[in-house]
């Protein structure tokens, strides 16, 4: 665990990490969200910390405090995540969307509460944009790392993910597991780069699995695809 941290392999490299869960409201007072704690980002602005990079982490609804030591933004929205980090991205060396963004926000945002009526209340949902995918369009030397949660077919999906979206490496979970995934204090990966599999860990804490992550991003560095 110190090892990595001790030999500074990310001096001088700014690293964008974002972490949590969107927050899409559609009245004052009600919105939709996931599960995601921000763990998982938090750890990897920590430990890219620890190993030298300067880091700026942009953070949605979260269950922990963040580290110190790190820039923060705060944002709330799948929308102002993609703004906070499409205005950070070209000064950036490393890029992590550790967060877990949502898919679809409410076409709505009603000004007032919603009063309750007769029968069902239905909720209609639009995409929201995927800002990996647009990190991966707009890419100019940064090296980028998606996430991929899954419950089936994990490679499969994770390595789609990584084309679709222009990534250079992918780390997957398979959120069904025990000790991986949404929540906890540890974390069971596997990483992915264009030609399959580059790095499988066992459950560890999502500290470690940062520095096993960071680590391999660090020896990668400059073999990063434009
Ligand atoms: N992601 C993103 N913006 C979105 C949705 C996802 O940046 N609107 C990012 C996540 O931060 C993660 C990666 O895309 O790094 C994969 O997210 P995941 O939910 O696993 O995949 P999706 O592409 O959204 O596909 P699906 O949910 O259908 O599996
Ligand atoms: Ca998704």
């Amino acid at each position: 665990e110190k090892f990595f941290a001790s030999r500074k392999l990310l001096a001088g490299k700014r690293l964008l990490v974002t972490a949590g869960g969107t927050v899409e409201r559609f009245d004052p007072v009600r919105y939709l969200t996931n599960d995601s704690s921000g763990k998982m980002g938090f750890a990897i602005a920590e430990a890219a910390r620890d190993m030298g990079a300067e880091v700026t982490v942009v953070a949605a609804r979260t269950d922990v405090p963040a580290p110190g030591g790190v820039e923060l933004v705060r944002v709330e929205s799948a929308e102002q995540m993609l703004e906070a980090v499409l205005s950070r991205y070209a000064e950036a060396d490393i890029v992590v969307k550790a967060a877990a963004v949502a898919d679809y926000r409410p076409v709505e945002r009603h000004a007032s509460k919603l009063k309750k009526s007769a029968g069902t209340l239905t909720l209609e949902l639009e995409k929201t944009t995927d800002i990996l995918a647009e990190l991966g369009r707009r890419k100019s030397g940064q090296f980028l790392v998606g996430f991929a949660a899954e419950t089936e077919r994990l490679a499969e999906h994770a390595m789609d993910k990584l084309r679709r979206k222009n990534c250079d490496l992918i780390v997957a979970n398979d959120v069904t597991m025990e000790g991986a995934g949404f929540g906890g204090d540890t974390n069971a990966v596997q990483v992915f780069d264009r030609d399959g599999a580059a790095l499988s860990l066992p459950v560890l804490s999502k500290r470690e699995t940062a520095e096993r992550l960071l680590g391999l991003v660090a020896s990668r560095l400059g073999g990063a695809s434009p």
